[in-house]
């Protein structure tokens, strides 16, 4: 008789907080036989308005931790982060590293007409990181590129305040001195502003493209499972565990998120 060892891979998802698992819930539709570790650290999000000097000991410290849970692949499911260090986990780290930055060029893709714009909005520190103008100027979009940072979503997201009046007069007033008209696209380059998606295309003109990197980052995801040999599991439903800055805690805590999310979908 011959036995089969059956193994799951295990795949570790970083964000500052619960941005990161709208990566996480698109990946986990795709390949649903993996076992997820989502680590948020919550005791330290925003990152957006940190220093990198922060916020890259931050992210060796929770890295290192899904590291030593044996995961075979790393998201890191935060534009913030990988702007400010996947450089370095790359260099530390020998697995694959999957990064996260705003979705600049398809959205420069779509520009039609000369005098056409595109829209980035990040966090603080994305906008002003060396990373995303590099990518700007060499897609040569630096005169077709305007820049906003919706830092606030992070903090409503974290909340778990995903369409209130609040919310939505915050996004009124940041895109109100914008000449929306002019834009062909506006890239979601923050995994926490995926929650807000539906409520943005209701105040941008109905032509505006909204893009953003989560998909991309998942058939990245998939290609990279492609590699390994072993079949994984596909009797068992897939799990998520979580850890919030290194605690367990229960998978009920991503509920609220998810069936946001789900609803979002509809
Ligand atoms: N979700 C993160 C990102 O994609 C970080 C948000 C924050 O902590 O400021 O940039």
């Amino acid at each position: 008789m011959t036995t089969s060892i059956i193994e799951r891979r295990r795949i570790g998802f970083f964000d500052s907080g619960m941005g990161g698992l709208t990566v996480l819930h698109l990946a986990q539709q795709a390949y649903p036989e993996a076992e997820y570790i989502y680590y948020a650290d919550v005791d330290n999000v925003p990152y957006g308005k940190k220093s990198k000097k922060t916020i890259k000991k931050l992210v060796f410290k929770a890295v290192q931790f899904l590291v030593d849970q044996d995961i075979d692949i790393l998201v890191v499911a935060c534009n913030t982060a990988t702007s400010v260090c996947i450089k370095k986990l790359r260099q530390r780290y020998d697995l694959p590293i999957i990064g996260m930055e705003p979705a600049v060029k398809p959205a420069v893709q779509l520009l039609k007409r000369p005098q056409h714009r595109i829209l980035v909005c990040a966090t603080r520190l994305t906008l002003k990181e060396k990373k995303l103008k590099d990518l700007i100027t060499n897609l040569e979009a630096s005169d077709k590129t305007d820049l906003l940072s919706l830092q606030k979503l992070v903090a409503f997201a974290e909340a778990q305040d995903f369409d209130s009046k609040k919310v939505s007069k915050y996004l009124h007033k940041k895109f109100k001195d914008k000449d929306l008209r002019g834009y062909t696209a506006v890239v979601l380059g923050c995994t926490h502003f995926i929650y807000y998606r539906e409520l943005i295309k209701e105040i941008l003109p109905k032509d505006i493209e909204i893009i953003d990197g989560n998909a991309g980052t998942v058939a990245r995801l998939l290609f990279f499972l492609e590699q390994f040999p072993q079949a994984d599991d596909q009797s068992r439903p897939s799990k998520i565990k979580v850890y919030f800055s290194g605690r367990k805690q229960k998978s009920k805590v991503l509920k609220p998120f998810l069936k946001f999310l789900n609803q979002q979908e509809r």
